[in-house]
């Protein structure tokens, strides 16, 4: 079974750090995203302590949650922030976030995006593109401004992970092929508004193993040392993000000892190092929390039809993610095997499929492991409003997000005239 932090069983009843689960259900409603915020923390000091006295910068991957209060947390720790849309930047300077620690990833920055962060003063863009790079210094040049740029560079690593949250390899849309770093290094060197900053990759998401780590950041050190030679130094590297978590069976190296293999593997490198984790820092932080409306025993199945549902958590309709679901309080009794799904109208609408389980109607389940890439890849499908979002803080409960209403939902639609 998968440790799940700071979310345990006391007498039977699953808590979240000292509040029982079902209270904040009681009060706030189901479905409803719990973080613990005693979780994103140590996931934050594990990452920073790991590096030691190594010049470093972590920089949250915001799409992995952007609630503001998630940005916020980890601003006052310190972090920096990964964006990769003009949304995320709002967001990042909303939360009391520092631009100077906030790098600019993404492949189709629009000319608003650019001359947003340019006014924000980032740290710096992660350049996908010989285009990209040429729109970058054109805007820079009629804001009066200098880009500070690092090229992504796709290093041809293929990360053992799905091939949907796979970016590294040549064949993906991620990045500039590592025979044109060079060429393109020295075309930015060349362009008035741009200054060169860094080096970036970023192979994929949940890997499981360090080894595509280190064979990345190999190639980007030797990628390195011909910059050099041709006379082009930066003062970052970064390293992306892409550390796994246990959802189910995967042993994905520790927070530490992931840091400590980019550290030894970068030793003779003595420039800043930066990385760009996302789901490492509030995957294991977040369930969401459902309650159980009706029970269905078909001849061939039990279907346990709860009120999350595909449009709340994505991550099993659209990579056959596994999430643990553990009841809130335990039963005991005849154990059956269900299919956890929800009211959408789709068969790819489940949170679980073949789960042995006790349940009842009205009663509780939480999936776990929710934290990132959960309530962020959220939609309205069946107009259904988001769930609500709490922050628990050892025994105290903040609500962070509001549930929302069916009035927002279709507040800017309008008729045509008649
Ligand atoms: N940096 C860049 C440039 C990225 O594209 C990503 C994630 C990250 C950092 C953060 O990666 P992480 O540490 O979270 O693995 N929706 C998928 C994951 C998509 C990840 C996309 N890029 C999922 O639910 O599994």
């Amino acid at each position: 079974m998968s440790n799940f932090g700071s979310f345990e069983y006391r007498d039977n009843q699953l808590f979240a750090e000292s509040v029982p689960l079902a209270e904040i259900a009681a009060e706030f409603g189901t479905p409803c995203y719990v973080y613990s915020s005693a979780a994103i923390r140590s996931a934050y000091q594990a990452f920073d302590r790991a590096f030691g006295q190594r010049n470093h910068l972590i920089c949250y991957a915001v799409k992995a949650n952007s609630n503001l209060a998630i940005l916020n947390l980890l601003a006052r720790l310190g972090s920096g922030f990964d964006i990769v849309s003009g949304g995320e930047l709002q967001r990042v300077l909303k939360a009391g976030g520092n631009p100077q620690k906030t790098v600019f990833s993404g492949v189709g920055k629009t000319s608003d995006e650019i001359r947003a962060a340019l006014a924000a003063d980032i740290l710096c863009f992660n350049v996908e593109s010989e285009m990209e790079l040429m729109a970058l210094n054109e805007i820079a040049g009629q804001t009066g401004k200098i880009a500070p740029v690092s090229l992504r560079v796709n290093p041809d690593v293929d990360a053992n992970t799905h091939p949907y949250i796979s970016t590294g390899m040549k064949e993906n849309k991620f990045g500039i092929p590592a025979a044109e770093a060079e060429r393109i290094y020295a075309l930015a060197r060349q362009l008035p508004h741009i200054r060169i900053s860094g080096l970036d990759c970023h192979i994929g998401s949940q890997l499981t193993e360090l080894a595509p780590f280190i064979e990345a950041a190999n190639k980007m050190l030797a990628l390195l040392t011909r910059l050099q030679s041709t006379g082009i130094s930066i003062d970052h590297l970064d390293l992306g993000g892409g550390l796994g978590i246990r959802y189910n069976l995967e042993s994905p190296p520790a927070i530490e000892a992931y840091v400590r293999a980019l550290c030894a593997a970068t030793e003779n490198y003595p420039q800043q190092l930066l990385i760009e984790p996302g789901r490492s820092m509030v995957g294991s932080a977040g369930l969401l929390l459902t309650r159980v409306h009706y029970l269905k025993h078909a001849p061939h199945r039990n279907f346990a039809i709860v009120d999350g549902a595909m449009n709340d958590l994505l991550r099993p309709a659209l990579y056959q993610a596994y999430h643990a679901i553990l009841p809130i309080t335990k039963r005991t009794g005849e154990t059956k095997t269900y299919q956890v799904v929800g009211p959408v109208c789709e068969t790819g609408d489940f949170l679980g499929h073949d789960r042995d389980l006790i349940v009842e109607k009205n009663d509780l389940l939480s999936v776990m492991s929710a934290g990132a890439y959960g309530m962020s890849m959220s939609s309205n499908y069946n107009t259904r409003p988001r769930a609500a979002e709490v922050m628990v803080d050892g025994s105290s409960v903040h609500l962070i997000r509001a549930r929302e209403t069916i009035e927002a939902l279709y507040a800017l639609e309008k008729l045509p005239p008649a």
